[in-house]
């Protein structure tokens, strides 16, 4: 293991210490890929002969706090659990048995029940910056996360499936499965950057009675080169048309039926009668039927990944409700007869939790069919199937469906289904990552069909923001692709600033604002950063040899402060699995960052403070980046 800078010798030898000892002494630290770790060991080495307490027991009880002066640590007292003293008075000993002069931290403060701890700036600016140029687009990254284990990467990684976005064929692609998509994209990202291995999965809607009806509209309206230029678009169309005159057929059998007349051969002729029955082809497998209905989905399929590629998402398997066999749900279906899990109730066979499972969890659970009368099988029964599945085909150690709250009761049905069918610990890796609903969100141009509506939509409204700056729209070299990732940032933002199960009101006019805690706000910070490398032209050489010394103003070592905070933020994240804790961490630096350049100027500087100062900004830059790569956005240049 290499070490990546200097600092780490110092330390070593401070605390008289190896890259081996440390690994076995404190394995849930990694040094080499979080800075903030050394200091940890460090302040649990200096703080053991003083409180009695051994080294690695300490570790795990010194938090990061959520405000530079309040401090780079705190460590709560009774968290240490020493009996019979009084956690205030132990501070105030503590704080001043704690060494006066030691290089890396200041002596702590004793705040109540806390101590607080500051970094001392200099030898942390002079560490962390070289460390974050030469990691780049890694640093943030912690690869030794998600091995199976720690101490033996051969055992290989730990393998996730996260399924997300999943729309509908045919139908609106709404704002559960733009929320879906945009939070799911995040934590495969998420988790591809703590080293496990990830696999993408969008679970389409595309089977059912409703695809019965589709193949019918295409067989009497459709046309091929509408639906070869725009397939989502044709078949939407062909599936709005199809549904209204279902409808009047449907109503028109009605009002002859209140007249007095038979109309049983009228049902037996319904459009949702010949429906149903082309469906029952495809569920049969005619091949006739399953070529249409497999053209529709291929070439949906293009249009999808092309529209993902805007958002820079790739799913390595696009499965759906349709590749879920008969077999496969036969199977299931024995087991659960077999455990009694399923029972008969006129012809349809239901599951019925309020009697499998006593008390309060059971009525939550209600009733549910799993097979129709006619012997079709369902939404739930699919994904029972397609569960155990996924399990048989990627043996995964998680699973994750980011899916609308709406459908909690749904999630709870199936794992649950699961769990008693005998697969406990199956059940115990699936995880529904559930999140609130948008309110008001329809474009300009009527209803919402699919994701590029939306996009298209944001863009056309960020390009009309930024024309309203002339002097500097003259200057953006593409203004239309400039124009479509800013508005592309402005959903994503909007949508990932809050907790995921809060609602939110879609407003274009606040997400496109260059102002607030906004897309563009956070695409405007970065290409400052870009443009000051740009300007000041300070050579990879002068940068890496740069005296960071002279970073001695407060306004350079708060930006290095939160810098050195990145592999932390990171790795909090994936135990809240929630985009806000990156959001909110991106948006204090980008603040801090902002207010610093009246006092650290970079061009016009002597070299010497010019070279160390643009060092910082490009580390600043680097880190910028990667908390909105890991957004899922794309940082602008320019
Ligand atoms: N296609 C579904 C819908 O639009 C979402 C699918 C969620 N995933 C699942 N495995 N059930 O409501």
């Amino acid at each position: 293991m290499a070490l990546e800078n200097k600092i780490d010798e110092i330390l070593l030898k401070l605390d008289n210490l190896t890259v081996e000892s440390i690994a076995e002494k404190y394995p849930t630290t990694h040094p080499n890929v979080n800075p903030l770790d050394y200091y940890r060991i460090h302040i649990s080495e200096l703080l053991a002969p003083i409180t009695g307490v051994a080294p690695d027991k300490i570790l795990p009880a010194i938090y990061w706090t959520n405000a530079l002066d309040k401090g780079d640590f705190s460590l709560p007292i009774p968290a240490l659990r020493i009996k019979g003293a009084k956690p205030d008075a132990l501070g105030a000993e503590w704080a001043a048995k704690f060494p006066e002069d030691d290089p890396l931290i200041e002596k702590p403060v004793a705040a109540g029940t806390f101590l607080s701890f500051f970094i001392r700036g200099g030898p942390l600016t002079q560490s962390l910056i070289p460390m974050i140029r030469s990691l780049g687009v890694e640093y943030g990254r912690n690869r030794f996360l998600g091995l199976k284990d720690p101490k033996d990467p051969s055992k290989g990684r730990k393998r996730i499936v996260v399924e997300f976005s999943s729309p509908n064929i045919a139908k609106p692609f709404h704002a559960g499965h733009l929320r879906s998509t945009i939070i799911g994209s995040f934590l495969a990202n998420l988790y591809e950057g703590a080293g496990w291995d990830v696999v993408r999965i969008n679970y389409l809607g595309d089977w059912g009675k409703q695809y019965g009806l589709l193949a019918l509209a295409y067989e009497r309206y459709g046309d091929e080169e509408a639906l070869k230029k725009d397939p989502i678009d044709h078949l939407f169309r062909l599936y709005v048309r199809i549904n209204a005159e279902k409808e009047e057929d449907l109503a028109a059998i009605e009002a002859k039926k209140k007249e007095g007349q038979d109309v049983t051969e009228l049902l037996a002729n319904s459009l949702d009668e010949q429906a149903r029955r082309y469906f029952r082809k495809m569920t049969d497998r005619d091949e006739k039927a399953l070529a249409l209905w497999k053209r529709f989905r291929d070439l949906s399929i293009v249009r999808y990944k092309a529209t993902y590629a805007r958002l820079n998402i790739k799913f390595d398997e696009y499965s759906g409700e349709s590749q879920v066999s008969e077999e496969a749900m036969e199977k299931v279906a024995k087991q659960m007869a077999g455990k009694k899990i399923t029972k008969e109730d006129q012809g349809a066979v239901l599951v019925d939790f309020t009697e499998l499972i006593p008390g309060k969890e059971g009525k939550r659970l209600g009733k549910t069919v799993i097979r129709k009368r006619d012997g079709t099988a369902l939404y739930l029964t699919r994904d029972i199937a397609e569960l155990l599945g996924r399990y048989e085909k990627y043996n995964f150690d998680h699973m994750i469906y980011v899916v609308a709250s709406q459908q909690d009761l749904h999630l709870q049905q199936l794992f649950k289904i699961i769990e008693l069918l005998g697969y406990k610990d199956i059940a115990a890796r699936c995880q529904h990552i559930n999140f609130g609903l948008v309110l008001g969100m329809s474009t300009r141009k009527g209803t919402v069909k699919f994701l590029d509506d939306i996009l298209r939509d944001c863009a056309d409204h960020m390009h009309e923001v930024m024309r309203k700056n002339e002097a500097k729209y003259a200057q953006v070299e593409d203004p239309e692709g400039t124009a479509d990732t800013l508005g592309i940032s402005s959903v994503m933002t909007q949508d990932m600033s809050g907790k995921r199960g809060n609602n939110y009101t879609f407003d274009l006019a606040v997400m496109t604002s260059f102002e607030g805690d906004t897309g563009p706000y956070l695409q405007y910070a970065h290409t400052r950063l870009s443009s000051i490398k740009r300007r000041a032209n300070v050579s990879d050489e002068e940068l890496a040899n740069a005296d960071l010394s002279l970073l001695t103003e407060p306004h350079a070592v708060n930006v290095v402060r939160l810098l050195a905070q990145w592999p932390d933020v990171a790795q909090n994240t994936l135990r809240t699995l929630e985009p806000t804790t990156v959001v909110t961490y991106l948006f204090r630096l980008t603040h801090v960052i902002s207010s610093s350049y009246d006092h650290l100027q970079v061009v016009g500087s002597d070299p010497a403070l010019k070279a160390a100062r643009m060092a910082l900004y490009d580390a600043a830059r680097i880190v910028v980046g990667n908390c909105m790569r890991l957004l899922g956005l794309t940082p602008l240049e320019r």
